[in-house]
């Protein structure tokens, strides 16, 4: 609950005492409402570690360190077809098979973060993306969780990020669409984390009178949102031991991937990615990196130039192991990075922004400059820390096409071109025809449904289940379609 109104004064002069005072400043121009909205806000932030933030990143920043290390490229499991063991691949499939019958994996969607990019108006989850019948992220990941939890007859809890400035909205689109045929309790939200922008002196920036610059921490964020939400607590009483860890943006994920579970458990790894090697050097993606003989993710905007385009003795990029964003994790390491009992564990980084304020008089600023810093967490920072680390080789093609910028690339239009290319993928693997152009592209949309397939093998099985292939034209839908989309 805020703490207003009889710990206003308390919390004015905890403001006060940490230079901050101002964000006080037009309190008694206010309305009730106001107040409350402006109290609650403050007392969510913890003073104490944007004080250590400040200093340490943003007024006297300590010498800039090296940026890393000793620098080495990983190693990986690759996939058969490129060269990895049959052998191990159908082992790993095994034994996350066994985990998943034994009701211990949960699936977790980051889905906190601001879309600014896409410039869609909404939670993220909620934009349209299957090429026929526009179902939204969120309805085909709760399709691929539903599909999930009957092969293998366990109920696969859904753990949801939303942020504060999302959650409500989030929460009702997910009401309004009866959960998408999971059940109620199957799905939890919670919210993560913000940070307030600060000026390069360190003082935290208004957005209005009653109204602090807050954002959310960074999918990093997700690891002590975990714990502080009670959600691990909850895992551990369901009797979850692994999490299944993806971002919002990217449609085809695979949610419950039984051989990336069982390669984690196989290697007794506390945190497992998985990598597809780059397009180019640069790609946009981070890439995973041995820095001082720990496993972990260089952005791409920290990857020196001469190191993007090193190539081996095959000619392939040295660093190409991209990080596509996808993670399991131990449930009680993904407790410990969280801070269960040592405070935050990860770092936090800074990003220099432009973030509209009001000055001193109360009048609303458009900074032309970038003139705030931000502190977000990245989730990946936690692998230094994970017993075992491993990176499994997964296909792009198969598994990633996120939307995140309204055109070019990783856009609404190349996320569908990928879909579709993959629903032709599998139709002409399973025997059946379908006009395509030379880049894979059928000639008209169809789609698949994850009822009817979510992959390669399990859409043969029903393909071949049918008693006549079905006539393909534009618009056709494979699969039943229990919910409409919304
Ligand atoms: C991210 C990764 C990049 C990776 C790429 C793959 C970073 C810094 N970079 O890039 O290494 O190759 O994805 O797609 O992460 N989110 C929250 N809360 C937040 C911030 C983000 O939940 O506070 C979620 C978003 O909803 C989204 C995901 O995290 O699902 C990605 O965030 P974004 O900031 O868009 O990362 P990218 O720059 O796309």
């Amino acid at each position: 609950m805020p703490p207003f109104p009889a710990d206003i004064e308390t919390l004015r002069n905890r403001f006060h005492q940490h230079g901050q005072s101002h964000v006080f400043a037009h309190w008694n121009d206010l309305s009730p409402g106001q107040k409350a909205k402006l109290a609650e806000e403050a007392a969510r932030i913890d003073l104490g570690e944007l004080d250590r933030l400040v200093k340490s990143m943003v007024t006297s920043p300590d010498d800039a360190p090296p940026p890393f290390g000793e620098l080495s490229p990983p190693g990986y499991i690759p996939l058969p077809r490129h060269g990895g063991s049959s052998e191990d691949w159908r082992e790993a499939r095994q034994r996350g098979e066994e985990a998943l019958r034994a009701g211990k994996v949960a699936a977790f969607t980051v889905a906190g973060g601001q879309g600014t990019r896409l410039g869609f108006e909404g939670p993220k989850g909620s934009f349209p993306v299957t090429p026929v019948l526009g179902k939204c992220l969120f309805q085909v990941f709760a399709e691929k969780i539903l599909v999930a939890s009957q092969r293998y007859g366990k109920i696969i809890p859904w753990f949801i990020m939303t942020s504060p400035m999302n959650h409500q909205a989030t929460t009702d689109f997910f009401d309004r669409h009866h959960f998408f045929g999971l059940s109620q309790n199957q799905v939890r939200f919670f919210p993560q984390g913000s940070m307030p922008a600060v000026d390069s002196k360190g003082h935290i920036l208004m957005t209005a009178k009653d109204e602090i610059a807050l954002s959310p921490d960074g999918h990093g964020g997700s690891l002590r949102a975990l714990v502080r939400s009670g959600a691990i607590a909850e895992m551990e009483a369901l009797g979850i031991d692994l999490i299944s860890y993806f971002q919002v943006d990217n449609p085809m994920v695979r949610c419950i991937d039984p051989a990336f579970i069982g390669f984690h458990l196989l290697h007794d790894s506390e945190m497992t990615s998985k990598m597809v090697p780059k397009r180019s050097p640069d790609e946009k993606v981070g890439v995973f990196a041995t820095l001082s003989g720990k496993l972990g993710v260089l952005e791409y905007s920290d990857l020196p130039p001469e190191l993007a385009t090193a190539t081996d003795t095959d000619g392939q990029l040295l660093y190409r192991a991209g990080s596509i964003a996808i993670h399991l994790f131990s449930r009680d390491f993904a407790a410990r990075a969280g801070g269960a009992e040592t405070g935050t564990a990860l770092p936090f980084h800074l990003a220099h922004k432009k973030v509209p304020h009001i000055g001193e008089d109360g009048m609303l600023v458009n900074p032309s400059e970038p003139n705030a810093h931000k502190f977000e967490m990245f989730v990946f920072d936690a692998l230094p820390a994970a017993k075992n680390p491993i990176l499994v080789e997964t296909l792009r093609e198969e598994e990633f096409s996120p939307v995140k910028n309204a055109d070019g690339l990783d856009s609404p239009e190349t996320c569908r071109a990928d879909q579709l290319r993959l629903f032709a993928q599998w139709i002409l693997r399973a025997g059946g025809k379908i006009p395509c152009d030379s880049s894979g592209i059928p000639e008209f949309p169809v789609e698949v449904s994850p009822f009817f397939g979510d992959d390669s093998d399990s859409f043969e099985k029903s393909w071949r289940d049918l008693p006549t292939p079905p006539r393909l034209e534009a618009g056709v839908v494979l699969g039943p379609q229990p919910f409409s989309a919304p």
